[in-house]
């Protein structure tokens, strides 16, 4: 035994498949299921949720036991590989709330109990990664749980999806269109209270994103029959009794109807008008809500009720035979509302009711119908508006879930078909749906069984084919070109003179009479032979054997419809029905297709289309007749097990890789291989032991490389950042060094041509030149006049410069002269007089500069009042003590010397000795050498005593005085060496001037006056 085991990256442990090698024989054994427990705890509490643990898995006792086992416990679903076997558990269970949706969304297969959710999620994340279409086919018999199952699908595939607000619609749409199908294509049966007397498939379209954005429904044969009768204990079409609970007064009252099934010969022949397990009046509710969502309008609706409506009516058309045996309708009531409610003229429909045209060459004759043609009539138009308009309904549906644009997208398809079917009296339908059954086990057993067993002979694979019963023989008995039973029925229905279902009956024993899985009452043996009447065949179908009535076969398959009825429908003015009954049918001379052909083109279409996908199944298992919940009928439930090939499924499954991938996809995901189950759980155990460390290792080693790829992110960042803005450092530096090779550039040129008159070549640079010499000028202005410095200029603006210089001392000199006050404005002129006569030719005079000359050196308190009286008024204006030295002895006496403004007077005491009037003053003499000396010459006359000789203190103040007063200053003179002075009365003396030690004045011996006077500090 081999057993696949795989360890997906989130650590999940699949069990993917077991094999069994064949020559491995093991017993059943019932305790191996118990060992299997111990070791699967944690996920699997009952029995074993695969089919291909089980150790006996040849053993059909332990098949059912572990599926009962469960079943009690309500674990309904169980895999067998891939493939889900489902129990129908007759009660509500808690195992599809939007919580276990959640569950099962995007966990791999295994991980998780086997439910529905895991087949859909399974097939929906193969689709998104693959890219590839799918269906999921599910199968069982009537009332076994495939409608519920589809239902489930499509709710989790509308809450797990990712959807926008725009999808909503189609969501609701998609999830929305099965009530309004199962109203109108769904009754109770004995078999199941919601049964699907129609088959579909769905596809539900997804984007690229896996978003569902659209889907399309096919349909496939109604079974129109219903319409106009009912078996005992069975209904007619939900929607007959839900119009008449649930629909509103005026609604009822429009259509001529009445709150009542009873009335209604269509709804009665059951006897079972109101069932327990059906609320009518709330799926009405249901139903008009979703043809609101679906995109009805009111018209729609109007129309189709009153189809709804019309069909009741119909049915309770009575004809009566009149004198001619012809057929005449009883009442006119009923007749009046048809007429109304499908807009058809009364007295036309009433004809066409009782009449029929045949056509004789070219001309058309009406004949009239006999009581029995005109009830076949009147339920022919009955079952016809109603199948079409079923089809309709399902095109309108299909219109509002249509996908408009053209993107590609995946889908994946819904097969909810009705299930195999074993009545009491099973009829031209029966045979339709038992043959559909036929050809859906011919498919699975072509997609799993025999291709898997062909490729692994193929492959060379040391491979003990396993038995199956291959439902090919069946399929071929029913639909052969020529030799099988719907041709030779067709034959029967086209060929001319009296076909009969008798002589049907006898064409098939003739043809395929030697066929083992064709039985009549003829060909039977003689213990067959009772429970086969004369009317009867019997197949014997890979489900079982069903005996068929062949009653009504030509007629069903015919689904003739009176020409002229069909006139009258052409020209109904209801618009569904005018839209089902195009005038271009009238038109075509052919024959149209039988029933039993449509059905089987339309069921190899189906085949075709599902032969392109991935398949996904689920097998409904019923399990018990009676619909009551935890009953687990053995006997019910191995049959099933059994056609449906589930025990030959389990063993190409555990013998085989029944984990069917592309080989790179395969060894993408797979890393181990287990020969026994034992091993895998023991290996199971281990890992659950071991499955934190691992985990937390994993993990560690995961965010380390997050980490890593995280830092290698941002250290690629930060180097592109750092490029990047080096390379604008660098721009920007080479810009700025271009610039300085240009401006340097342009200042050498400049500096070459900066003699040359102004040029572009140097314009800038002089500019440049002139602003830094006139900015270094500006700091550098001197001061005040005195100041003599100034900056020296570039030779090119030695001009300018000398401009600028004498403006500068020009304006030092003005904002000097400003400055000046009166007093020392006077001060200035007698040092300018002062400098004129001394400058450079006195000793004294450099030191002298900076003292101040005085106004006066004595006031006018300090002279005597006499003398001021003696002066008679005039005012002093300058007086000094002076020292006098006599003519004769040059004596040396302390006088003061008086200036007015006429004369200079010598006083002593109170008395003036001398007056010198500065009109006769004749000179003003002094030394060149640092004395105090002055002599004032004056005039020879009797008045005048002789020449002044007077030492000052301040020689050079008192001088400049006495001239400016005399106004007589080139009469001073500045002697070297000696001087000669009048000594009165014409005498001359001499006056020697020289330097010694110590300043000194006597008279020598030589007579002169000698003054010594110290060496001038140079
Ligand atoms: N998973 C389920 N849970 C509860 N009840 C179910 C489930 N599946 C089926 N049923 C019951 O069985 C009945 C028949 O199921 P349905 O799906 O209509 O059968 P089918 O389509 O195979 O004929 C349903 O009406 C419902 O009452
Ligand atoms: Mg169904």
């Amino acid at each position: 035994m081999f057993l696949l085991y795989s360890a997906p990256p989130d650590l999940t442990v699949h069990l993917f498949s077991s094999m069994t090698l064949s020559h491995e024989k093991e017993e059943v054994e019932d305790n191996t299921d118990i060992i299997m427990e111990g070791a699967l705890i944690a996920r699997d509490r009952v029995g074993v949720q695969d089919f291909v643990l089980l150790d006996s898995h040849t053993s059909e006792a332990a098949f059912l036991n572990n599926l009962r086992k469960r079943y009690q416990e309500n674990l309904i679903y169980t895999y067998i590989g891939t493939l889900l076997v489902s129990v129908n558990p007759y009660k509500e269970l808690d195992i599809y709330t939007v919580t276990q949706m959640q569950l099962y969304r995007g966990v791999n297969f295994f991980e998780l109990p086997p439910h529905l959710y895991a087949i859909a999620d399974n097939a929906y994340r193969v689709m998104c990664s693959e890219y590839n279409n799918h269906f999921i086919l599910i199968s069982g018999e009537s009332g076994a749980g495939k409608t519920e199952a589809s239902k489930k699908i499509l709710q989790y595939y509308a809450v797990t999806c990712p959807t926008t607000e725009q999808l909503q619609v189609v969501r609701d749409r998609l999830l929305l269109s099965n009530p309004v199908l199962e109203a109108f294509g769904n009754a109770k049966t004995l078999r199941n209270d919601n049964s699907s007397r129609f088959g579909k498939y769905m596809d539900i379209q997804f984007d690229f994103k896996g978003a569902p954005v659209g889907g399309h429904i096919l349909s496939y044969l109604i079974e129109k029959s219903r319409v106009v009768h009912q078996n005992h204990g069975e209904r007619n079409f939900h929607i007959f009794y839900q119009l008449l609970e649930g629909g509103e007064k005026d609604l009822l009252s429009w259509l001529g109807l009445e709150r009542n099934p009873q009335k209604y010969a269509y709804l009665v022949q059951g006897r079972c008008a109101k069932v327990f397990s059906i609320n009518d009046k709330n799926d009405w509710k249901i139903v008009r809500k979703a043809f609101s969502i679906i995109d009805f309008t009111e018209k729609d609706l109007e129309h189709l009720f009153g189809i709804v409506a019309s069909v009741l009516h119909l049915g309770n058309i009575q004809f009566e035979e009149d004198s001619n045996g012809h057929a005449i309708i009883r009442n006119g009531t009923q007749i009046k509302w048809i007429s109304k409610l499908l807009g058809v003229h009364l007295s036309i429909l009433q004809e066409a009711l009782t009449h029929r045209k045949i056509e004789a060459r070219s001309e058309e004759v009406l004949s009239p119908l006999n009581v029995d043609l005109a009830f076949y009539a009147r339920d022919a138009v009955a079952k016809a508006i109603y199948g079409r308009t079923f089809t309709w309904l399902v095109n309108k549906i299909n219109g509002s879930l249509a996908n408009k644009d053209s993107t590609r997208k995946t889908v994946i398809g819904l097969l909810d078909i009705y299930g195999f079917e074993v009545l009491d009296t099973n009829s031209f339908e029966q045979f339709c749906i038992n043959y559909c059954n036929e050809k859906l086990q011919q498919l699975l057993i072509e997609m799993t069984l025999k291709a898997e067993q062909e490729e692994y002979e193929m492959e060379g694979i040391e491979w003990e084919p396993i038995p199956y019963f291959n439902n090919k023989i069946i399929c071929d008995l029913v639909e052969q070109k020529h030799k099988g039973i719907i041709s030779i029925l067709d034959e029967e229905c086209l060929r001319p003179g009296e076909a009969t279902d008798l002589s049907f009956l006898e064409k098939l024993e003739e043809k395929v009479g030697d066929h083992a899985h064709f039985v009549t009452r003829k060909l039977a043996d003689q213990k067959t032979r009772k429970s086969i009447d004369w009317v009867d065949f019997r197949l014997l179908h890979y489900a079982g054997e069903v005996t068929y009535c062949a009653v009504g076969f030509l007629e069903k398959n015919n689904d003739l419809l009176y020409r002229n009825l069909k006139e009258v429908l052409c020209n109904s003015k209801n618009g569904i029905v005018r839209e089902c009954f195009l005038l271009s049918e009238l038109d075509s001379r052919r024959r149209p297709e039988t029933v039993a052909t449509q059905f089987k083109n339309s069921l190899m279409s189906l085949i075709e289309i599902l032969m392109s996908k991935e398949p996904s199944y689920v097998r409904c298992i019923k399990p018990n007749e009676n619909k009551e919940p935890g009953k687990f009928d053995d006997c019910l439930i191995r049959h099933q097990v059994k056609y449906l090939g589930l025990m030959e499924h389990l063993r190409v499954r555990r013998a085989g890789f029944a984990y069917r991938r592309k080989y790179e996809h395969f060894l993408q995901r797979t890393k181990i291989f287990i020969r026994f189950p034992k091993t895998l759980f023991a290996t199971e155990d281990a890992f659950e032991i071991r499955k934190h460390l691992l985990v937390s290792r994993l993990q560690a080693k995961y965010k380390g490389r997050l980490g890593k790829r995280d830092y290698q992110k941002k250290r690629k960042a930060a180097i592109k950042l750092e490029a990047c803005w080096r390379g604008v450092l660098a721009r920007k530096e080479a810009k700025k060094r271009t610039w300085a090779v240009q401006i340097i550039r342009k200042f050498i040129k400049g500096f070459i041509n900066r003699k040359k008159p102004l040029c572009p070549e140097n314009t800038e640079f002089v500019r440049l030149v002139q602003y830094k010499y006139l900015m270094k000028l500006r700091d550098h202005i001197p001061r005040n006049v005195l100041d003599k410095s100034w900056l020296q200029p570039p030779s090119i603006l030695e001009e300018i410069s000398e401009m600028l210089q004498k403006i500068c001392i020009r304006n030092l000199v003005q904002k000097y002269c400003r400055g000046v006050t009166p007093e020392r404005k006077v001060q200035l002129q007698q040092k300018a007089v002062t400098s004129a006569i001394f400058r450079g030719k006195k000793e004294g005079y450099q030191q002298s500069i900076n003292l101040p000359f005085a106004d006066t050196r004595l006031k006018e308190t300090d002279i005597s009042p006499k003398v001021l009286q003696l002066i008679q008024g005039e005012k002093v204006k300058y007086a000094t003590p002076v020292v006098k030295y006599d003519r004769n002895g040059f004596k040396a006496r302390e006088r003061l010397l008086v200036l007015t403004q006429s004369s200079a007077y010598v006083v002593e005491m109170a008395k003036i000795k001398q007056k010198i009037d500065y009109a006769t003053l004749k000179g003003i003499s002094t030394s060149n050498l640092c004395d105090g000396i002055v002599v004032i010459h004056v005039p020879e006359d009797n008045k005048q005593k002789g020449d002044v000789i007077l030492q000052c203190e301040h020689i050079f103040e008192t001088v400049t005085k006495l001239c400016m007063l005399a106004n007589k200053q080139n009469l001073v003179k500045v002697v070297k060496g000696s001087l000669r002075f009048r000594i009165g009365s014409g005498k001359e003396g001499t006056m020697v001037f020289t330097v010694g030690p110590e300043p000194h004045v006597f008279k020598a011996k030589d007579g002169q006056l000698t003054v010594v006077s110290n060496q001038a500090k140079s």
